[in-house]
């Protein structure tokens, strides 16, 4: 099925009110989001693949505690004078290409931890009747080509719900949404037949959860504000799609790339070394002392 020019996606959600207890004492004042992975905040990751997928507003629920994501995300006057003055082009550019330009960054505070599903509809007046992309930043996925890119692709074709869904080893499922899927539309997407928030092992209808990256339709906004906690006593993004699927098509998208969940320290610190070796200035140092280190 096709359909002819579905909206396009200009907007994007970055749900960044986390408390991040998982990793204190780092977090007592610090962001998570702003946690650095080789040397770019995790939240960074995200909004330049919201950039290269063509994103022409960023919308962040934030929550107290968070203002350096916005500072970020602001023009650091003096930062760029300076970098001008003295000639340092590169820095100048990396900069410049990293932050939204005047008036399309947007923030919004979720003012109590209720859930993602809550989160995402604190997002609803800013976002308005149109299809947005979300991105869970804690889900840092690398590659060649940004994980919205490849969406926007199957989105153009299909229309309708996108989400990013990968392969895990069978007994994580229960840490994660599950999809259950139906009818290959070719290129890796298929049409879900249905979800699951956080499944027991057993329980789980296959393999492939939810992995951080959605386009969604607006209508999706009407479900959230009537929906009652489900897993873990919160409001679920998982459970508000469930309900939609019943008047809109979802389909999955097997992207290509990498996974690293930073919001779990061993996968914040795979990315570290992953990223570091992915880069040629970092990688002819870093290895020697890594395969020192592993006792190789
Ligand atoms: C959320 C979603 C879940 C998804 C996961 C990916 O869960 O509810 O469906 O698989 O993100 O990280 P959370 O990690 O917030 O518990």
């Amino acid at each position: 099925m096709t359909v002819t020019s579905p909206r396009k996606i200009r907007k994007a959600v970055f749900p960044v009110a986390g408390l991040g207890t998982r990793f204190l004492p780092a977090t007592k004042v610090i962001p998570k989001e702003m946690l650095t992975v080789v040397d770019k905040p995790v939240i960074q990751y995200a909004v330049d693949e919201a950039i290269e997928a063509g994103i022409e507003h960023f919308v962040f629920v934030t929550g107290r505690g968070k203002g350096a994501i916005e500072d970020h995300f602001d023009l650091a006057y003096e930062l760029e004078a300076t970098l001008k003055a003295r000639g340092k082009t590169a820095e100048l550019k990396m900069m410049q290409d990293g932050r939204p330009a005047a008036g399309t960054a947007s923030f919004v505070r979720q003012q109590e931890p209720l859930g993602l599903g809550h989160a995402v509809w604190c997002a609803r007046d800013i976002v308005g009747d149109e299809p947005f992309a979300l991105a869970l930043p804690d889900m840092l996925i690398h590659g060649k080509r940004g994980c919205f890119a490849q969406m926007v692709d199957v989105y153009n074709r299909h229309g309708g719900n996108i989400i990013a869904v990968e392969e895990v080893p069978h007994e994580h499922v229960n840490r994660y949404g599950v999809v259950a899927l139906a009818e290959d539309m070719g290129n890796e997407t298929f049409r879900i037949t249905g979800m699951v928030e956080k499944p027991k092992v057993e329980d789980a209808p296959s393999d492939l959860i939810i992995s951080g990256r959605y386009i969604l339709q607006p209508e999706i906004f009407t479900k959230l504000s009537t929906q009652k906690p489900g897993a873990g006593g919160e409001i679920q993004l998982t459970d508000a799609m469930i309900a939609l699927m019943d008047e809109q098509k979802f389909f999955s998208y097997r992207f290509e790339g990498t996974t690293y969940d930073c919001g779990d320290k061993v996968g914040y610190l795979t990315a570290n070394v992953a990223l570091a070796l992915d880069r040629p200035d970092i990688e002819p140092k870093f290895r020697p002392l890594l395969e020192k280190l592993a006792g190789k």
